[in-house]
């Protein structure tokens, strides 16, 4: 088949043709905005999950669904590397610099003073400018230093400029279990602060199965987060996934061809868009065909091994493949790292710097205390299918 016209698109963060199986996350995002502007503002939604489940592609989902309404939104990657004032600082100037003008009104004003001071806090060279004089306005006062003081500050000041626009603030924070403890700990109070007093401002966390635990152990409020596991697809989904975007370009699947290409993918949705896309491009008739489909699954299978998880492989060290092959036998399931020790006839200290590295490596986390678990279904199977050098 034509692959200019090829509808499947495997990639981190990349919107599939048919968004299938998040319903009542989008549907209960799209409540909260509208709850938000009429002056209740619901708790933080937690998207969590293992790689390749379509996290990003949701929390990109409540971006448009916030920016439909006009709303100013700042999404951001956490890293070990970054910090999140600065994230939330530089994510917060596209939106700031867009609704500056002399005509805004005086909480606009006080909320481009305080990002100014806010920039200010962790850059002490680079300075805004938002085209306005803003000498004669109150504001600022989000340089203390301290997080939770400046937080709070900025992330009020402009929630309720925000409200005066007459539009709220969308807070999208992806892979957040990277986020520091202190970090989270005083998102959490700020988005208690914003939940009590209502300002118009949402918030909405992706990350690693361990995320709610993450943030049960920040604070202890966060047990009213709205938690949505992401999970792979059920089999009707996964069809949906697979026979919807090859309609919209008049192609169909036979119904066994779609059969087995959604029992190889163990319907994780970044497997159904690569497996769909090579079936496509091997297929010659208007319909994809079972053995199109074994062939597509076979060569997706290849591209996967050589890219999506080889990139992962090829990052880590021996030790840390040593350790890799010994959380092998259970599979994508969690292993203790007692157990990994035993396997390696070391201590688990010893293991401990590997260990450490492999999650900062986004390879495995830890799904309990004393567990490890791999953050991408099918991790085991093609680490068994490497030789041991
Ligand atoms: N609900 C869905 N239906 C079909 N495909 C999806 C869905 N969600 C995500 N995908 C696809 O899965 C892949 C991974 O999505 P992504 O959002 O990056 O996952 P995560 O952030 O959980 O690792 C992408 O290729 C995307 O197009
Ligand atoms: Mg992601």
């Amino acid at each position: 088949m034509d692959p200019v016209k090829n509808p499947y698109v495997p990639g981190a963060g990349r919107k599939p043709a048919a968004l299938v199986g998040r319903d009542s996350s989008m549907t209960g995002w799209r409540i909260a905005l509208q709850r938000a502007e009429n002056g209740i503002t619901d708790q933080p939604f937690v998207l969590y999950g293992l790689r390749g489940v379509g996290k990003t592609v949701l929390l990109t989902q409540f971006r448009h669904d916030a920016e439909d309404r006009d709303w100013w939104v700042v999404q951001i990657e956490a890293g070990f590397d970054r910090e999140l004032r600065e994230l939330i600082g530089e994510g917060l100037y596209e939106p700031l610099s867009d609704i500056s003008r002399p005509s805004a009104g005086r909480k606009v004003f006080k909320a481009l003073r305080t990002a100014l001071s806010f920039k200010a806090s962790y850059d002490a060279n680079g300075s805004w400018t938002f085209g306005v004089d803003l000498s004669d306005t109150p504001g600022g006062g989000a340089d203390s230093g301290v997080l939770h003081t400046d937080l709070r500050k900025i992330i009020k000041d402009v929630g309720l400029a925000a409200r005066e626009e007459g539009v709220g603030l969308a807070i999208l924070i992806d892979e957040a279990q990277d986020l520091s403890a202190e970090e989270l700990t005083t998102l959490a109070a700020v988005t208690q602060s914003a939940a009590q007093d209502n300002w118009p401002v949402l918030f909405a966390l992706a990350g690693l199965p361990n995320l709610p635990q993450i943030l049960a152990e920040a604070k202890s409020y966060t047990e009213r987060f709205q938690f949505n596991q992401i999970e792979r697809l059920s089999r009707a989904d996964a069809h949906l996934a697979i026979a919807q975007p090859s309609a919209a370009e008049l192609v169909t699947w036979a119904e066994d061809a779609v059969q087995h290409l959604i029992t190889e993918s163990g319907q994780y949705p970044y497997f159904i868009q690569q497996f769909g896309r090579e079936a496509w491009n091997v297929a010659t008739g208007s319909q994809i065909t079972l053995a199109d489909s074994r062939l597509g699954v076979a060569t997706g299978q290849n591209l996967l091994d050589n890219g999506f998880f080889r990139a992962r492989w090829d990052r880590t060290t021996a030790s840390e493949k040593r350790y890799l092959r010994a959380m092998c036998p259970e599979g994508d399931a969690g292993v203790g790292s007692g157990e990994v020790a035993a396997r390696l006839k070391k201590s688990i200290s010893s293991l401990g710097p590997a260990r450490a590295q492999l999650i900062h490596k986004g390879l495995i986390y830890a799904p309990d205390h004393g567990v490890v678990a791999f953050t991408v279904p099918g991790m085991a199977s093609f680490i068994e299918r490497q030789i041991e050098s």
